[in-house]
């Protein structure tokens, strides 16, 4: 049965007009209507802004302790209730269930991690160039966050924002996908449970335009100082844009064409079950799933062999049952996939499946589990023989394929790897340490990984990209402390006089023309 998802403002469902109302469908079984939600309008949005705005001096202060208490109240409510909530994101996105089940971890992970954020947020007690004065730096919030997020990880990346940010004294206006709208509405009420005061967090599900005109509208108030946004790289460049306006920087977390190294003396069995999970894993449509293997010439036939293999015989289907992947997110993402398997051309050898698009009675998959015409179900598909030029090497394809190119010199593979421009994961299968290190200084990717695939990110280590895929801001871990506070500096004279620094500093005579007897 479908529920009726509406936004929260403030603790309360929002008023004022609606701009119409979307169904979130299982994408596995398209009759099956999870949500129906109510859209906001820009002016709604911007509200949602001005609440977070009033709520968020109360919300800082409250000692840090006692917030960092309310992450870890957050983190074992979501524990308690892990398996409902992957069930859900698995019915609405169409996940296998292991990976959703995963997915809920990452909450678990990152609230534990940032629980004890609230007892330390330290700052720095720094000597002063006089005496009696006293140098200090403190984190402080940046004030109230508006968050909008993709649905493809519908709420494990948004706790990468808002646990963060709350913890740090934030108040939060978090836009979901509209197609994982009860899924985003199933964590905001598990977060809620915590008792987070009215107006700490609101959601509101708006479609793009109204979300963008809200953040502007926001912005021009002064009701919104943040900006997170996890999607496209043309969105995200948008909103830099917008934001760098009222001079904000934005944490933007964008595309990937993740690149794969398989060098000559590689595990290739290891390599193909990488390539396997970041390939395919959730139907190609993470930010880190892998686009283009780039195999050293001398193990290319080898490599490509088994990884075919493995792809052909690769469970695809209903994502509650033991699958490699189960539908595209939703049909905007089916469309678009659509459009880049438009890109295969004559000199790209295809393999992987029994067909290309989507599985149907009249394109059937071998093993396929379950009905594919219920559903937006796609074949797997390996494109060898793609050329630097080529659109499938050079742009993200977010679904499941694959591109296959060969390098000759290591320094070519870097280059390739460089190519496209994005930055976000990249992965080399190789033992020899030189082309470990050659590779991290050479890769512009914001994450590297060595002898394991382009997915699966750990919740607290720096999460980001450079390029096409961010503007440099890193999510997870210390590091997005850096997000959500700013740096205060203080000093404190005590000596009762002016003491002007640079000038009046005490200084000891050296002298610098002192040479050892030779
Ligand atoms: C994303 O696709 O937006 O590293 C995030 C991974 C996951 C997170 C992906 N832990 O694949």
């Amino acid at each position: 049965m479908a529920r009726t998802i509406v936004s929260i403002i403030n603790g309360r469902p929002a008023e004022g007009p609606a701009a119409g109302t979307v169904d979130s469908p299982n994408p596995a079984r398209l009759t099956d209507v999870v949500a129906e939600v109510t859209l906001a309008n820009a002016g709604t949005f911007a509200g949602a802004c001005a609440a977070a705005k009033r709520a968020q001096p109360l919300w800082a202060d409250i000692p840090a302790p006692v917030r960092g208490r309310t992450v870890a109240a957050i983190g074992r409510i979501v524990e308690a209730n892990k398996e409902a909530l992957a069930r859900l994101v698995t019915r609405e996105l169409g996940k296998p269930y292991p990976e959703a089940l995963g997915e809920v971890q990452e909450i678990i992970d990152t609230c534990d991690f940032f629980l004890g954020e609230g007892r330390r947020l330290y700052g720095q007690t720094v000597p002063s160039e006089m005496p009696d004065k006293q140098l200090f730096t403190f984190r402080v919030p940046v004030g109230t966050a508006a968050v909008v997020t993709a649905g493809n990880f519908p709420v494990a990346v948004p706790s990468w924002y808002v646990i963060p940010a709350l913890v740090t004294g934030n108040t939060v206006v978090w836009k979901p996908a509209e197609y994982a709208a009860a899924s985003a509405m199933a964590l905001f009420e598990l977060i809620q449970a915590a008792g987070l005061p009215d107006g700490v967090l609101n959601i509101v599900f708006a479609d793009g335009p109204a979300t963008f005109g809200g953040l502007e509208q926001a912005l021009q108030a002064g009701t919104l100082d943040k900006i997170g946004f996890t999607g496209s790289t043309a969105v995200g460049a948008r909103i830099g844009e917008l934001a760098g306006r009222h001079l904000q920087s934005p944490c933007l977390e964008l595309g990937g064409k993740n690149p794969m190294v398989v060098t000559p003396d590689a595990d290739l069995e290891l390599a193909v079950e990488g390539a396997l999970f970041s390939g395919f894993g959730t139907a190609g449509q993470r930010c880190t799933s892998l686009g283009t293997v780039i195999v050293h010439e001398s193990v290319h036939d080898e490599f490509l062999a088994q990884f075919a293999a493995a792809v052909s015989a690769a469970a695809v289907g209903d994502p509650a049952r033991d699958v490699l992947y189960g539908p595209m997110l939703d049909q905007k993402f089916a469309d678009r996939f659509e459009e880049y398997l438009g890109w295969i051309q004559p000199h790209h050898k295809i393999l992987g499946s029994s067909a290309v698009g989507r599985i149907t009675g009249a394109s059937p998959r071998a093993g396929f589990v379950g009905d594919p015409e219920a559903g937006l179900f796609y074949h797997p598909t390996i494109a060898d023989g793609v050329q630097p030029d080529d659109a499938l090497f050079r742009q993200e394809t977010f679904g499941p394929i694959v591109s296959v190119t060969t390098y000759t010199s290591f320094a070519d593979a870097i280059t390739l790897a460089n190519a496209p421009g994005y930055g976000l994961s990249a992965s080399i299968y190789t033992d020899n340490p030189r082309e470990v290190f050659g590779f991290r200084r050479g890769i512009s990717a914001g994450m590297v990984s060595v002898n394991n695939s382009t997915s699966g990110a750990e919740a607290h280590l720096p999460f980001g990209g450079n390029g096409k895929s961010g503007n440099g801001s890193r999510q997870s871990g210390i590091w997005v402390l850096d997000q959500f506070t700013r740096w205060q500096s203080m000093n404190w004279d005590y000596s009762g006089r002016l003491q002007k620094a640079q000038m009046d500093v005490a200084e000891i005579t050296a002298d610098l023309d002192f040479r050892l007897d030779s």
